[in-house]
């Protein structure tokens, strides 16, 4: 079991890396709030694992303040993974629709400055009641490295990490640690299917003959960042399949020790 006073608001939490963050600090004890705008998923997860579920839209400033005021009204927060996140889209910078790419700097950019913003309030009252608090942000290695056809998600990934770092300049002289993860190739259910519009065959495609990252693998990670010592401030953590070495060079196939 962990301190008592440990609570942790993760966004995204009713899918992929999100729930299982949920999962992750529910197993150890923590107080955790689940947010997302899909209530069904929500529920499912609380009854799972005992966390409370806020129905929030992160791109909206009202649901976010109300969701911020409801988290400090129910014991506040010492912890903050903002996950919420997503990609649209394949297409070339030239061909590629605004749209897409207002969708993915509200939610990867926009949102998380939000959801922030509105938190810090409580997490600087959680770090007084406890003398500290953290915040990881859940970039990509989109943020880091760009590619043909990474296009609006590359940049408001690369927006995310940005935000990372000006935040940590920012908070300097409190006890507030921030944090960034940059997954590589991770096998979520929703991820590449909600980019490439539904189609299930193409979204298949970047996990066959390879075994990626899962879930569980990135929120344990995850996880461990935040039970690290509180003077311990993990800047930048990037995780990948061992299977890709880099954002261009995914193994195929079986890996075997060579000679
Ligand atoms: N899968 C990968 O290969 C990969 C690699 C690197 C980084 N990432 C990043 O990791 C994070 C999680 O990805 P994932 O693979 O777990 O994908 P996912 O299953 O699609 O999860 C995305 C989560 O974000 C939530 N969300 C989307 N828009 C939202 C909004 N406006 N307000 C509140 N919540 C919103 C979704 O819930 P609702 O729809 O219910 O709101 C969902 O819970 C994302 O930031 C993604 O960019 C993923």
């Amino acid at each position: 079991m962990e301190r008592a006073a440990d609570r942790v608001v993760v966004t995204g939490a009713s899918s992929g890396i999100g729930a299982e963050v949920v999962r992750g600090f529910a197993a150890l004890g923590w107080e955790v709030v689940a947010v997302a705008r899909r209530e069904d998923r929500l529920a499912a997860l609380a009854a799972e694992t005992g966390a409370m579920p806020i129905v929030c839209d992160v791109t909206d400033e009202e649901q976010v303040a109300a969701m911020a005021a409801r988290v400090a009204e129910t014991g506040g927060a010492t912890a903050l993974v903002n996950n919420a996140g997503g990609a649209l889209g394949t297409d070339s910078v030239e061909t590629s629709s605004n749209d897409e790419w207002r969708w993915m700097f509200e939610v990867n950019v926009i949102g998380l400055r939000t959801v922030t913003a509105a938190l810090l309030p409580v997490l600087r009252a959680g770090a007084r009641r406890t003398g500290w608090a953290s915040i990881m942000n859940v970039t990509s290695t989109a943020g880091h490295d760009a590619y043909a056809g990474g296009g609006g998600y590359n940049a408001a990934k690369f927006a995310a990490h940005a935000v990372t770092d000006v935040l940590r300049l920012e908070l300097a002289g409190e006890p507030i640690r921030v944090m960034e993860i940059a997954p590589g190739l991770v096998h979520t259910e929703e991820f590449t299917l909600k980019r490439l519009r539904g189609d299930a065959e193409a979204a298949a495609k970047p996990y066959a003959d390879v075994l990626p990252l899962t879930a569980g693998d990135v929120a344990a990670v995850i996880v461990g960042a935040f039970r690290q010592p509180p003077n311990v401030n993990q800047d930048l953590i990037v995780i990948r399949p061992v299977a890709q070495s880099s954002v261009f060079h995914v193994h195929r196939g079986p890996l075997e020790p060579r000679g």
